[in-house]
């Protein structure tokens, strides 16, 4: 996308919300010249240092993609693939990379269907050799370093090797998700999770018929994990695609202890990232710019900010009775064209730009009155797409949003995923990762009830439909204002949107913009409001809040919502950052 200039001047309400600095919460912090923003100490740390020693942005996410797939495993690592918004000050354009995993040349739309044709149970197709995705996270840092980097490429492979040597602490949470996969387990001998002994060894002590995640506070050495990033930085990603390590990545799928998938070495051999154009939208004199296809989240978010825009926020504040109304119907409308339109445009016609149009936007924004409307039904966008039915596929866990502005004006949004926690479960052996799960953000069933085709249904090598939503937002000069992005499976479109809004709309720093509790409707019957936590969201009058709503018509869920946003706002010449406590988000850069 080339840069684009807009006369109109940016307009944010800077209220003076009293609360939106509460004492306790969390605090923005501010930087002159770089700034990075992980879910993960060490990842921030690696990432702050690669920046300070002049690398770029996609310099400074090598390392970081590398330190988070050992220190945070249950999110994130080179068996997963990711999306990237990327804004290149030298040349002034924007572009997008879909690093998004792919099935195999073997799959069929019956992938996820029982013997009988029905549709498998998530958890089965989950813990499988079916649900791996051909990785695209070390093609992406390979093509981001190649286009974008400025150091040399092993040294970005220094973090991450010497932090799995020297090992790391177990955090908190990455041991409360290996109790809640055991949990599903129904007995520690016969595991459907963590079946994989490798995994099972790294992450879970085990005594007998008693087995426990391992605490945190655990140190973990990884010298797999050290040997494979050291293939990595001499012999490029050749390596990982071809030879030895596809060949076991593929024998790890084709010998899954539940159900064997197909994956095969040609498989990995032909995987390509692709560059994209990314989905560009005006939202109150700001161009917001994300991901398209095969992510429903550019197109979400921009729908959700574009009937939002026909409501005058101006004098009201983040969490007034009206806002939330008017953003869980936005949120409902979106959600009913992304269910039913938005997969692989390579291999369905996605109405993308009918989606974005003003015009359609407005038709559609009638439809949102004073009471929830219920379940709406998918509009009809603008454009050329074919006869599909909806998918509602919707997931949670198992992914991490980096954001990084470097000295020389780059700016960098990346969702990676390996999808559910801890991917499918299997650590391939002698490599130190973990496989993806990603497939089962296909739709198990390949068509409706009514006979209809599901664009999202399972097909050889397509890319199944993604929430992530990276965006990078421009002021009315083009000039970067907001990097923003969130983990949290199909809830990351509305805590993105919500972020933008916060920041636009309320005039809210990034920290406090996160701070904001949450609040959503996919669609489904519930409009959900979060659960404050003391010392890291807003407190605010739950009951108060529900009461209205419920006199609204809305039916009300209280529910821990837990995103993981990284924001940098770029204002003033300074960078000022924004990482969600809800996760173990830290800020670097100076
Ligand atoms: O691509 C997607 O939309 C999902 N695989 C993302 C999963 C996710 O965000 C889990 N996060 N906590």
């Amino acid at each position: 996308m080339k840069r684009r200039w807009l006369t109109i001047t940016v307009c944010v309400t800077a209220l003076s919300w009293q609360w939106a600095g509460a004492k306790g919460l969390p605090q923005a912090q501010t930087t002159q010249r770089e700034m990075v923003v992980t879910a993960n100490p060490l990842a921030t740390a690696a990432g702050a240092k690669i920046l300070k020693m002049g690398g770029s942005a996609a310099d400074a996410m090598v390392a970081v993609q590398t330190v988070l797939g050992l220190v945070e495993p249950q999110s994130t690592g080179i068996g997963g693939g990711a999306f990237i918004v990327y804004f290149d000050s030298e040349t002034g354009t924007t572009m997008t990379l879909d690093a998004r995993e792919k099935a195999p040349a073997a799959a069929t739309e019956g992938l996820f269907l029982d013997p009988d044709g029905n549709p498998l149970g998530f958890v089965t197709a989950w813990q499988s050799g079916l649900s791996v995705g051909v990785p695209g996270v070390p093609r992406m840092m390979e093509h981001m370093h190649r286009k974008y980097g400025r150091l040399p490429w092993p040294l970005l492979f220094v973090p991450g090797i010497v932090q799995s040597l020297k090992g790391f602490t177990l955090t908190r949470r990455t041991s409360d998700q290996v109790t809640g996969l055991l949990a599903l387990n129904p007995s520690c001998e016969d595991r459907l999770t963590f079946r994989d002994p490798v995994a099972f060894n790294y992450f879970v002590d085990s005594e007998g018929t008693t087995c426990s995640a391992k605490p945190a506070g655990t140190k973990i050495v990884n010298r797999d994990y050290a040997q494979t990033l050291k293939l990595l930085a001499i012999q490029g990603t050749d390596a990982f695609y071809t030879g030895a390590m596809a060949n076991d990545i593929a024998s790890a799928v084709q010998n899954d202890l539940n159900i064997p998938g197909t994956m095969s070495p040609s498989d990995l051999a032909h995987y390509e990232v692709i560059e994209r154009e990314p989905v560009c939208f005006v939202y109150r004199e700001n161009n917001v710019c994300g991901m398209g296809p095969p992510s429903s989240g550019g197109l979400a978010v921009g729908q959700i900010l574009g009937l939002m825009a026909h409501f005058d926020l101006s004098d009201k504040q983040p969490l007034d009775e009206d806002v939330v109304h008017w953003f869980s119907q936005a949120m409902r409308l979106a959600f009913a064209d992304r269910n039913k339109y938005v997969a692989d445009s390579d291999f369905v016609s996605v109405p993308s730009a009918g989606m974005l149009n003003k015009d359609y936007l407005t038709e559609r924004a009638a439809l949102i009155g004073p009471n929830d409307s219920g379940s709406v039904a998918p509009g009809v966008p603008p454009g050329k797409f074919d006869p599909y039915g909806p998918d509602f596929t919707a997931k949670t866990s198992g992914t991490s949003h980096v954001a990084i502005v470097d000295r020389y004006g780059n700016a960098l949004s990346m969702t990676t995923t390996i999808e559910s926690s801890f991917g499918n479960g299997v650590m391939v052996p002698g490599r130190g990762f973990l496989l993806n799960n990603e497939l089962t953000d296909f739709s198990f069933i390949p068509t409706t009830p009514s006979g209809d085709p599901v664009a999202n249904r399972v097909q050889a090598n397509k890319r199944p439909r993604s929430s992530m939503s990276p965006a990078i937002v421009f002021d009315d000069r083009d000039r970067v204002a907001l990097v923003t992005g969130s983990p949290g499976g199909s809830r990351i479109i509305g805590y993105t949107a919500q972020s933008i809004m916060n920041v636009l709309d309320f005039g809210l720093d990034p920290q406090q913009a996160i701070n904001v509790p949450h609040y959503q409707n996919r669609n489904t019957t519930t409009t959900d409001l979060e659960i404050p936590i003391p010392n890291v969201t807003l407190d605010y009058d739950v009951d108060g809040l529900t009461t209205a709503l419920e006199n609204r018509g809305h039916i009300i869920t209280l529910i821990e919502q837990t995103s993981g946003l990284s924001l940098i706002r770029v204002t003033g010449g300074q960078l000022i950052g924004g990482a969600d406590q809800r996760r173990d988000g830290t800020i670097g850069g100076r």
